[in-house]
């Protein structure tokens, strides 16, 4: 079901000073910050020849990553991502077998403008699961 790493994500307190670190310390390609408000996130995307990490800082009120920065305020690996063919279909397997998908169950539109789900942490070794459909 799980195809390649499509990104490693981390949230940062900093999204200009983390985005000014990998790109002139780590001399990472870094992309331009994206607003996602139905995300609760700005992001920027590092590209690597064979993933991406994405650098994530909150964005209004009633961000999901808000509370994780007050427990890691230098910030923290936060998520990794998957892909998957038919993430319907990978999110009915997942749920018939025990698993719990967050929110309503059903897909977001995420930062490449394709469908994504994310799985509960604590069904998965205390990482958040990030289904992306490629
Ligand atoms: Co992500």
């Amino acid at each position: 079901m799980l195809g390649r790493v499509n990104h490693i994500a981390i949230a940062v307190p900093d999204l200009a000073a983390a985005t000014a670190s990998y790109r002139d310390t780590l001399g990472a390609v870094v992309s331009e910050p994206q607003a996602l408000p139905e995300h609760g996130v700005t992001v920027v995307f590092v590209e690597l020849p064979n993933t991406k990490v994405e650098l994530l800082e909150p964005l209004g009120n009633a961000s999901p990553i808000a509370a994780f920065l007050e427990k890691n305020p230098a910030g923290g690996m936060h998520h990794i991502c998957y892909e998957v063919e038919d993430i319907l279909a990978a999110r009915d397997r997942l749920t018939a077998s025990g698993a719990r998908v967050l929110g309503n169950g059903e897909p977001k539109i995420g930062a490449h403008g394709k469908p994504v789900l994310f799985l509960h942490p604590k069904d998965f070794f205390g990482t958040l699961i990030e289904l992306e459909q490629v």
